[in-house]
């Protein structure tokens, strides 16, 4: 198992990934599949590369064999008032490769190389209440719930799903 960020090159598989996340798990993800399959080339790789913006903005993997079984993305805020705070999003093991520490492996590491990072004090994401598993991940590295968001996500069959906001100080 090969952990690195992703660059470029890797922006159609990551398109792959992320289509498949959003379609298995509609309520812990924030778009559709097809959303992410219809968005344009540039915005998708300016989305998970840096920028002048987002310097410090990454999408780390767990490639098995070249293949892109896991993914942790991040991003620092971009204002001044808020470049203390990173974000976390599209965290996801491919059905095959869970349970092998796939994501505890990048969830440290990215919380290794925010630790690392000038300034950078908090670490916030968002998970859906019925994903048990993510939760127990997160609550297990150290993060704590902060608030609950109703109806953050409402479905295509018009069900919706509450999530709940976590943090950990660095
Ligand atoms: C949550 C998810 C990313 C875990 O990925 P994974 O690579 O299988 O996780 P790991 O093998 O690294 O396990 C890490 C920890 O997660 C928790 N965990 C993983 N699977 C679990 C399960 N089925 N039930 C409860 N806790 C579980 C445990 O705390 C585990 O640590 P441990 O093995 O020391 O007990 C994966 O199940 C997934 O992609 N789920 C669907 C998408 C999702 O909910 N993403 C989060 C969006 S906010």
């Amino acid at each position: 198992m090969q952990i690195r960020k992703l660059t470029v090159a890797d922006a159609a598989a990551f398109r792959e990934l992320r289509i498949e996340m959003c379609g298995r798990h509609p309520e812990a993800f924030g778009q559709t599949p097809e959303e992410v399959a219809e968005m344009a080339e540039d915005k998708f790789v300016e989305w998970m590369t840096p920028s002048d913006i987002f310097p410090e903005r990454f999408v780390l993997a767990a490639l098995d064999a070249d293949r892109v079984v896991g993914s942790v993305a991040f991003r620092r805020e971009d204002t001044n008032k808020e470049r203390h705070r990173g974000w976390i999003w599209s965290v996801y093991t491919r059905p095959e490769a869970r349970g092998r520490g796939v994501s505890r492996q990048l969830m440290t590491q990215l919380i290794d190389e925010a630790r690392k990072m000038e300034g950078m004090e908090i670490l916030t994401l968002v998970v859906a209440l019925p994903q048990t598993a993510a939760r127990t991940l997160y609550t297990s590295l150290g993060f704590f719930t902060t608030g609950l968001i109703m109806h953050e996500y409402k479905l295509p069959n018009g069900r919706y799903v509450d999530h709940e906001e976590m943090m950990l100080w660095l």
